[in-house]
């Protein structure tokens, strides 16, 4: 597979700290978590291929952008990272964490998990191709937002909810598109968990419907050197929902195990 266009805004200087955007999404989604990481690190936020700056659409899969995001971030001489990723991001960071990891000093994985699709879940995906074709990116955003967010965060963060809504009708249906096909047909990482050795930080919304924290602790159970923090009044987007909890958590940790 040809390498794709992988577009980084950075700022901030120190360890590289790699945020990787979720689906359907861009590195839009960390605006208010990296300026509180980029006081002390030097955070990259990659838009992936087809999202956000990085264009054009092409194909991929989820180790494909594993590979890809590890040759990016040679060439800006910003290995070893610490990679955090969510939700589709942390599917691509776990393939990051085996494929290359060596390249890690640590791994964030939030709003995520390991398992692969379920037959039921790769039937969803075709549906939502299916959706894209005739009904575009804001087909996708209206039937995503409400499963994304946590029941009060609408009414609460009405702010939060027009942003994300905007960021998903901004994808192109061709990323969307493809970021479907490789989320259906992504390998399971669950017997991988054992062998990622860096440290590891598991963040979850205590309200998450997608990823939900029983999923977060079960990952956390076979990390060795894990650690699982909800973050509370946080649905699937805790880094937009709770920024100040969110980043907090994250630096905590960072210090930590610095
Ligand atoms: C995401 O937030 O990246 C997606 O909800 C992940 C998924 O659909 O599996």
């Amino acid at each position: 597979m040809e390498q794709a266009i992988i577009n980084f805004a950075e700022r901030g200087s120190g360890v590289p700290l790699v945020l990787v955007h979720g689906f359907p999404l861009n590195g839009r989604m960390w605006d208010a978590v990296s300026p509180a990481l980029s006081a002390k690190y030097r955070v990259l936020v990659p838009d992936l291929p087809g999202f956000g700056r990085s264009r054009p659409a092409v194909p991929f899969t989820i180790d494909s952008l594993a590979d890809d995001l590890f040759a990016r971030l040679v060439a800006l001489d910003a290995i070893p990272c610490v990679l955090a990723g969510l939700s589709m991001g942390g599917y691509i960071s776990l393939s990051f964490a085996v494929r290359h990891a060596a390249a890690l000093s640590g791994l964030m994985l939030i709003d995520t998990r390991a398992e692969a699709d379920t037959p039921q879940g790769r039937i969803a995906r075709d549906e939502m191709i299916q959706l894209v074709r005739t009904g575009g990116s804001v087909a996708i955003a209206e039937r995503m937002l409400p499963k994304l967010l946590a029941p009060e965060t609408p009414a609460r963060q009405p702010d939060v909810a027009t942003a994300l809504r905007s960021i998903m009708e901004s994808c192109s249906p061709q990323a969307i598109e493809h970021g479907l096909i490789a989320m259906r047909d992504r390998a399971d990482r669950t017997g991988d968990l054992a062998s990622i050795t860096t440290p590891t930080l598991i963040i979850v919304g205590d309200a998450d419907a997608i990823t939900p924290p029983s999923t977060a602790q079960a990952m956390g159970a076979r990390i060795p050197r894990s650690v699982v923090r909800l973050i509370p009044g946080a649905g699937h987007m805790s880094p937009m929902e709770q920024p100040a909890e969110a980043s907090h958590v994250m630096l905590e940790w960072l210090q930590a195990v610095g």
